[in-house]
């Protein structure tokens, strides 16, 4: 079962979230992160930065990217994690990979693999969660074990992203986004969700059936997973009040 800390607010989720992260950075100075975009982890970045850790050996991988935006746009993930994580954390910018961001688009995939294990495999990914349960961009339908490959998006999440975007017909039709095969290779998933529209999402993929249908489920079939949400996310969780339990009864070891 993972362990869900819930928590006040976004504020509050991202600090406990950098906690993780600088931990395991005090530990291992060229730690491998996994990087995610959208707007839930952003205050773990803000956290992150405020802690003032030498981050500069520290390599780093993007879950996704969208295909087609031209080179340097502002949406682009690859600008986003620039300007974002990589600016802020004062991360060391060549050690920082984002899918097909080298190379042709028809072997993006499997050079994106190849790149992760050469790095020894990432320590800790961050993940959001999309309003379809999906993680990266692997939308529902997506193989458990699927890897690194080009998708094409549902409109639900083009809908969901057109924010960023001048009009909802800009939101490309494409990605190209890490598998789950490839996030349940990652030694520790920290997952985040905040608000009420993650609700559902979020029960479905802690407490839910294992199903492709709710990508985020794939969760349970990893060994160690912290999902940190807040209380509007994790109103539709059945265990909440176990979770709150054991999160406030850590043994001493697991606090620091
Ligand atoms: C986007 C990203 C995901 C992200 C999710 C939620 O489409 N590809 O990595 O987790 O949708 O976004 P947000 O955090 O803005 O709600």
């Amino acid at each position: 079962m993972a362990e869900v800390v819930i928590v006040k607010d976004s504020i509050e989720g991202g600090s406990v979230a950098a906690g993780l992260i600088a931990r395991l950075v005090r530990r291992k100075p060229d730690a491998v992160l996994g990087l995610a975009t959208g707007s839930t982890p952003l205050s773990t970045w803000q956290a992150l930065a405020k802690l003032n850790l030498d981050l500069s050996k520290v390599r780093g991988f993007a879950l996704d990217e969208y295909v087609g935006l031209p080179v340097g746009h502002p949406q682009s993930y690859r600008s986003v994690i620039s300007r974002e994580v990589v600016g802020p954390l004062r991360l060391t910018p060549e050690f920082v990979r984002v899918p097909a961001d080298s190379g042709p688009l028809e072997t993006a995939g499997d050079d994106y693999e190849q790149a992760i294990r050469d790095a020894g495999g990432v320590d800790l990914q961050v993940l959001g969660i999309g309003r379809t349960g999906h993680i990266g961009f692997n939308e529902p339908g997506s193989s458990l074990a699927s890897l690194t490959r080009v998708k094409t998006l549902t409109e639900a999440t083009r809908t969901d992203n057109a924010r960023f975007f001048d009009s909802p017909d800009q939101v490309p039709t494409h990605c190209i986004t890490q598998g789950l095969g490839t996030i349940l290779r990652a030694k520790h998933l920290v997952l985040l969700a905040f608000g009420a529209a993650k609700a559902p999402a979020l029960a479905g993929a802690v407490e839910g059936p294992v199903t492709s249908s709710l990508p985020g489920s794939v969760i349970q079939l990893h060994p160690n997973v912290t999902v940190i949400a807040d209380e509007a996310a994790a109103a539709e969780l059945k265990f909440a009040d176990y979770y709150r339990n054991a999160w406030n009864s850590r043994l001493d070891w697991e606090r620091d």
